[in-house]
């Protein structure tokens, strides 16, 4: 083929290649082929040396006329294409300002913890200041100083968590009396809410991590009346006058005598339902006057000193409050659940 249109011909694809290219990598690559050091006009240049004498100036001149249009050519579509690729940009990021704001998800209490609050709002009107004490204890504070005898069965529905024989997570806030007691003289006026555990197997009313409020109040001159009207006061702001407390006979080593405390199941107003089985009320705790053995043991005088103590299941009381019949959705983690309070 002749020299001449060889050139056109290379130079007729080359513009095609050029107008059609969609983007600046593609465009590069036909730069580089073409109008590179090594490309293919380069390589014509050579060639003109091959040529006859008088042929040459000639074809240098239609080479020079033909690498001069596809230089523009080219810059040209570069231009375009950088132009083209900028529009894009700017459309993918840009941002309609009319589009409402996606508003952050505030959360709130939790059911449980708003109760606890509640309750604990109450004590303090009544005059109770707040303790606390650890939740890994040690075995006498959990139960020797509670006056429970060596291997006693009144153990074993408070066995726990045990990290070694001395130490354990305590299974009722009732340990706090102790350590408050060991601390300061009477009058004692304590709530103690907290978490504790139990090796319980998980159901319906069960769980092995929950939450109890101790109350404590030793001093001259105190008597099982003054626990029934605190209890009944307590009731009556969390519930209601309509709520009833009841009390029966109990056991706990620490009190004496002992009363297990119930309340008028708020969910049926005390008809019997499923969540009180059908009795009308919720057991909620136990209470009573603290035994002597327990206050000479932190060294208060017992010929002077009497006391009232009690423990709630802080659960119940959210499970009274909000109409809740397993336990387990405190500790579930359901934001369907948890949504709702
Ligand atoms: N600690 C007891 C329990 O978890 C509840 C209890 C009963 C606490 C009587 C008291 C009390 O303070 O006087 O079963």
């Amino acid at each position: 083929m002749e020299f001449q249109d060889l050139m056109s011909q290379v130079q007729q694809e080359a513009e095609e290649g050029i107008l059609a290219a969609q983007d600046l990598d593609t465009l590069e690559e036909l730069r580089v082929k073409y109008l590179g050091r090594n490309g293919i006009l380069r390589q014509q240049y050579k060639q003109i040396g091959d040529l006859p004498e008088e042929d040459r100036p000639l074809a240098g001149q239609a080479l020079n006329k033909a690498n001069g249009s596809l230089q523009k050519l080219f810059e040209g579509r570069k231009s375009a294409l950088s132009d083209q690729a900028e529009q894009q940009k700017l459309q993918a990021e840009a941002i309609d300002v009319t589009l409402p704001g996606r508003a952050p998800e505030i959360g709130h209490q939790h059911p449980l913890l708003a109760t606890l609050d509640e309750m604990i709002e109450i004590f303090l009107g009544l005059g109770f200041v707040v303790a606390e004490g650890p939740e890994v204890e040690d075995y006498y504070h959990s139960f020797e100083a509670l006056n429970y005898p060596e291997y006693h069965p009144a153990m074993d529905e408070q066995d726990t968590f045990y990290v070694s024989d001395d130490v354990l997570l305590r299974s009722q806030t009732s340990t706090v009396q102790i350590r408050t007691m060991a601390k300061q003289e009477p009058p004692v006026r304590i709530i103690a809410p907290g978490r504790c555990y139990r090796r319980d197997t998980v159901d319906a009313t069960h769980c092995h991590t929950f939450y109890q409020l101790e109350g404590l109040l030793v001093d001259e001159d105190v008597t099982f009346a003054d626990l029934k009207g605190t209890l009944e006061i307590f009731a009556h702001s969390m519930y209601g006058e309509r709520c009833h407390v009841r009390f029966r006979p109990d056991f706990f080593p620490f009190t004496e005598p002992s009363a297990e405390i119930a309340l008028t199941c708020t969910l049926c107003g005390g008809e019997g339902c499923r969540i009180c089985s059908d009795s009308g009320y919720l057991e909620v705790g136990g209470s009573g006057q603290v035994d002597p053995n327990v206050l000479a043991g932190v060294g208060y005088d017992t010929e002077k000193y009497a006391g009232y103590a009690f423990g709630v299941g802080v659960e119940r009381f959210a499970m009274l409050r909000h109409g809740i019949d397993d336990i387990r959705l405190f500790y579930s983690g359901d934001m369907r659940f948890l949504e709702q309070f």
